[in-house]
C-alpha cells in the first residue's frame, strides 16, 4: 500500500472496530469507503486487519456478539472482497465457517472501548424488548450520558451516585471505571433486568456489596482506601419507593438515561424525583441529570411541564462534541440538569 493509502485505511479500522464491538447496525458501517480502499489496494492486508479488529478481536473472542450478527457481518465483508478481487480470501471463509458451526444463545455481548484503554462489556438480550421490558439492552441515551460523564468526571468523583432505571448497566459501569465515584447504586424495578445487571457488574470486574443503606457502609465509616467505588444493585420501583427508602441511599447525584419513553413513565419519574428532592445530605438535595433521545417532542414537553408543576427547575446541558461511542448519528439527544 502507498503511504497515503495506508493512512486512510488506518482511519477505517477504528470505525469498524467500535461499531462491530458494540454490534451496531451493519448499515452504519463505512462500507462505501471500504469498497473504495479495496479498489485502490492490491493485497489482502486491509481486510485481514479488519478481521483482527472485529470477529477476531480478543474482546469478541472472549465475549462474542450474536451469531447472526457475526454471520451477516462476515457475509458482507466477503461480498465487498468479491466485488473487487477474483481470488477468494481463505481467512474470511474460515471465520464464516467457524461462526456457522456455533449455535445462537439467547444472550449476546456488546463491548465499548473507553478512552482510558479499558472497556465495558455487557451481556444483553438478543431481542430489543423481551420479558416485557426495554431494560435488557443498551439504549443510545445511556451511551450519550456515559460520554458526557467521562468528559465531566468532577460531577461524580468522590460522590454517591444513584442511577434510576439502569437497564443493562452501561452508563454506571463507564462512570465506575472512569469517574471515581465513592459509591454507585444501580437500580431498576424489573427482576430479569436486575439479574442481568448483577451479571454485567461482575463481568466487568467490579465487586457487589449487599446493602448500600447499611450505615456501617457509608463513606464516613469507610476505613479502606480503595479506589473502586462501593457498588450495589437495588430493586427500586419509582411507583412504590418511599421517601425514607430513597433518603437511606444518601445520594449526592441522581442520574437516569432513556426513561422518558411514554407518558406513564414520565409521571412516575417526576413523582420519584419529587421524593428525592426531600433527600437532603449536608442540607443539600442531590444533583440530577436525565438523558434521553428526543423521539416524541410531546413526551419531552410533558416531562418539562410536569417538572414545572412539581417546582423542579431544570436547564439543558450543552451538547458535548467528543463522540466516543458509535450511537445513531442523526437522533437528537438531550441531558437536563435538574435542581431538586
Ligand atoms: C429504555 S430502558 C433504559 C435502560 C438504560 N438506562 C439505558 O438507557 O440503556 C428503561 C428502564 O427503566 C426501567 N423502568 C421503567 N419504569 C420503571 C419504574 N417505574 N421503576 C423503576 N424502573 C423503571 C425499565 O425496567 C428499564 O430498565
Amino acid at each position: 500500500m502507498a503511504p497515503e493509502e495506508s493512512t486512510e485505511a488506518v482511519r477505517l479500522l477504528p470505525s469498524f472496530e467500535r461499531r462491530f464491538l458494540a454490534a451496531r447496525a451493519l448499515r452504519s458501517f463505512p462500507w462505501q469507503s471500504l469498497e473504495e480502499k479495496l479498489r485502490d489496494s492490491s493485497g489482502p492486508e486491509l481486510l485481514l486487519n479488519i478481521l483482527q479488529k472485529t470477529v477476531k478481536h480478543p474482546l469478541c473472542v472472549k465475549h462474542p456478539p450474536s451469531v447472526k450478527y457475526a454471520r451477516c457481518f462476515l457475509s458482507e465483508l466477503i461480498r465487498k472482497h468479491e466485488a473487487v478481487h477474483t481470488e477468494p480470501l481463505d481467512e474470511l471463509y474460515e471465520a464464516l465457517a467457524e461462526v456457522l458451526m456455533t449455535t445462537e444463545p439467547t444472550q449476546c455481548h456488546r463491548s465499548y472501548l473507553l478512552p482510558s484503554g479499558d472497556s465495558v462489556t455487557l451481556s444483553e438480550s438478543t431481542a430489543i424488548i423481551s420479558h416485557g421490558t426495554t431494560g435488557l439492552v443498551t439504549w443510545d441515551a445511556a451511551l450519550y450520558l456515559a460520554e458526557w460523564a467521562m468528559q465531566n468526571p468532577a460531577a461524580f468523583a468522590h460522590r454517591t451516585v444513584l442511577e434510576l432505571g439502569s437497564g443493562a448497566g452501561l452508563t454506571g459501569l463507564a462512570i465506575c471505571k472512569t469517574c471515581r465515584p465513592s459509591a454507585y447504586i444501580f437500580s431498576d424495578c424489573h427482576s430479569c433486568v436486575l439479574e442481568q445487571l448483577r451479571g454485567n457488574i461482575l463481568l466487568n470486574g467490579l465487586s457487589l456489596e449487599a446493602d448500600v443503606t447499611d450505615p456501617a457502609r457509608h463513606p464516613e465509616h469507610n476505613t479502606c482506601d480503595s479506589e473502586s467505588p462501593r457498588v450495589t444493585v437495588a430493586q427500586l420501583d419509582w411507583d412504590v419507593v418511599t421517601a425514607p427508602q430513597l433518603a437511606a441511599f444518601q445520594p449526592d447525584v441522581v442520574i437516569a438515561a432513556d426513561v422518558l419513553y411514554c407518558p406513564e413513565t414520565v409521571l412516575s419519574l417526576v413523582r420519584v424525583l419529587q421524593r428525592l428532592s426531600a433527600c437532603l445530605k449536608n442540607q443539600q438535595a442531590p444533583d440530577a441529570y436525565i438523558a434521553f433521545t428526543v423521539r416524541n417532542p410531546e413526551t419531552c414537553q410533558l416531562f418539562t411541564s410536569k417538572l414545572g408543576i412539581a417546582g423542579i427547575p431544570w436547564e439543558a446541558v450543552p451538547h458535548h462534541d467528543q463522540k466516543l461511542f458509535p450511537y445513531e448519528e442523526h437522533s437528537e439527544m438531550a441531558i437536563l440538569k435538574l435542581t431538586l
